[in-house]
């Protein structure tokens, strides 16, 4: 029978007692809502094939192949592949690969003009300490923001590319490396909660539209003070058959990138989008 226990006040349901395979309507939707509500939905137990990952990843919306060709599972482009090929040909540790969404706390697919919706993961190999994937909420980010930044930000538009300021584009193949700027709000109403969020990713923004360069990195400095609110950290513990899917309209999330490197950690993602017609930015 399905349980879902919500984990701390604002992040995190960890759902138990269910296949995703086989999901009547009213567990199914009792799922969604928890993610919803919580941000970050772990579904604990399961033992999918590669095609059933895809089929129950879908329900939540449109899946789209990752801008990171080389790490696309070679025959499937919609799966992005975890932890695969994590050593370069001469032995050492390739640290794109081993330490990958570990270098900052960020939200996934800010350089798209319609951000990710949610990125999933399935866990396929779990080494034997560390390893988390570390969540914070974007709208306790944004309630913790004092009133005067609040107002600085209303109206504010950030400019996204993929590698932002440090231009770090190694995952990325040449082709794929310029793109121009995307932009989306630094104060975000989410489209089905109707909460506001604090919107912006340190690590991909360009800068604040409008605002002299320096203006900008302060501006970008001080809202980074205020991402993680540490009554809305979730750390996730994996475990093999764990799938664990986030909201990047409302959370910030981080791999705590410490597990041993001889160690294998590999995981299935899926990127899923809002279907273009419910888009409402
Ligand atoms: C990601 C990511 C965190 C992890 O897949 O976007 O940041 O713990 N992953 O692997
Ligand atoms: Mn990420």
């Amino acid at each position: 029978m399905l349980e879902i226990q919500r984990n701390t006040p604002q992040v995190g349901a960890i759902a138990e007692g269910v296949d995703v395979r086989k999901l009547d309507e009213e567990c199914w939707n009792k799922l969604y809502q928890a993610w919803l509500d919580c941000n970050v939905l772990v579904v604990r137990g399961q033992n999918l094939q590669l095609h059933e990952f895809l089929q129950y990843s879908r329900r939540f919306g449109t899946i789209n192949p990752h801008p990171s060709k080389s790490t696309r599972h070679p025959d499937v482009p919609e799966i992005t592949l975890l932890g695969v090929n994590k050593y370069n040909a001469d032995g050492t540790l390739n640290m794109d690969i081993y330490a990958r969404g570990a270098s900052g706390w960020h939200t996934d697919g800010a350089y798209d003009q319609i951000p990710f919706k949610a990125t999933q993961l399935y866990g396929v190999a779990i080494p034997s300490r560390g390893g988390d994937t570390l969540f914070a909420s974007m709208y306790a980010a944004y309630n913790a923001l004092p009133e005067s930044l609040k107002q600085r930000i209303e109206g504010k538009i950030g400019a996204y590319v993929y590698g932002g300021r440090r231009k770090h584009t190694a995952l990325l193949n040449p082709e794929d490396r310029a793109k121009p700027p995307v932009f989306h709000p630094l104060a975000r109403v989410h489209p089905e909660t109707g909460r506001k969020a604090l919107y912006f990713d340190p690590g991909k923004i360009l800068r604040v539209e409008g605002l002299p360069e320096d203006e900008s990195n302060a501006l970008i400095d001080e809202l980074a003070k205020y991402m993680v609110q540490p009554e809305s950290e979730y750390h996730h513990k994996w475990k093999k058959g764990d799938i664990v899917i986030w909201d990047n309209r409302c959370s910030y999330h981080k791999a705590a990138g410490d597990y041993p490197p001889e160690e294998d950690r590999i995981h299935w993602r899926v990127s899923i989008k809002e279907p273009q017609t419910q888009t409402t930015h």
